[in-house]
């Protein structure tokens, strides 16, 4: 088993496809399937590195909610040593939280980093200065968004960043279809065939909930943050940054 393992895992007709779960079966291909599916995700990761550099207060804590195998902390924990920062690297995957452990190790670091197996709706966020919700807020049920922003804001540090980045629906549908078409089109040019994308699609759609910009804006808004801007957008895929 290693990071180069190949995701196949919607190669073969499936019969009735499930809904999508982050398992170990999903935990061994998964920097292939983040790589192939999500355009801008390495762009995103480094700018998360940026971004902590900028915005990491000294003995303040950082948080990676939904962290899988520890990509973004790893990004940012490569542009914060010397400031007595930690990082707090949550998931509630068990399979990520084993995997992302051995990942860490492999790139040393003299940033102390904490690895939480939790529901990031149960996280505790004080003294922070920067928190990094990347493509996990799509999967939190709608109900527990604004709790979950509110906590953050609340937990947030005057001047402290949060970096949310997620798969975006688009009004009218006519566009919403384009956006995904290109998303589609983006996928094949990264070897993967109609039916691994049709496959995933179905298996996720239930799962991966997106909302419109303006609704990512307005709620950030609505929960205390004054300024919140997108700074990356690749088709249907989009970061976004707010200050508090
Ligand atoms: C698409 S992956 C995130 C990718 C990761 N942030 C990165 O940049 O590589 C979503 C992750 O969020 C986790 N997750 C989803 N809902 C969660 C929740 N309510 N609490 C904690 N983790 C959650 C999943 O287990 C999965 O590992």
């Amino acid at each position: 088993m290693n990071d180069s393992n190949q995701d196949n895992l919607f190669a073969h007709p499936l019969g009735v496809v499930p809904d999508f779960v982050f398992d170990q079966a999903v935990v061994d291909v998964f920097p292939d399937m983040i790589k192939r599916s999500v355009p801008g995700y390495e762009t995103i990761l480094a700018h998360c590195g940026e971004l902590a550099s900028r915005y990491v207060q000294a003995d303040s804590h950082c948080y990676d909610l939904g962290c899988s195998l520890g990509a973004s902390t790893v990004a940012m924990r490569s542009r914060i040593e010397g400031r007595n920062a930690k990082i707090i690297a949550v998931d509630n995957s068990s399979a990520m939280l084993d995997k992302c452990a051995t990942v860490l190790a492999s790139v040393p670091s003299a940033v102390n980093t904490d690895l939480v197996n939790q529901d990031i709706c149960d996280t505790v966020i004080n003294n922070a200065s920067m928190v990094v919700m990347n493509f996990t807020l799509q999967f939190v049920p709608m109900a527990q968004r604004v709790p979950l922003l509110k906590k953050i804001y609340a937990g947030l540090n005057p001047g402290g960043c949060l970096v949310i980045s997620e798969k975006l629906y688009f009004e009218p549908p006519s566009l919403n279809t384009l956006l995904g078409d290109l998303h589609h089109q983006f996928k094949r040019a990264q070897g993967y065939s109609d039916l691994e994308i049709s496959q995933k699609r179905d298996s996720i759609e239930n799962v991966l909930i997106p909302e419109t910009l303006d609704a990512h804006i307005q709620r950030l808004r609505a929960c205390g943050f004054q300024s919140a801007s997108p700074w990356f957008q690749c088709f249907n895929f989009c970061s976004l940054v707010a200050i508090k």
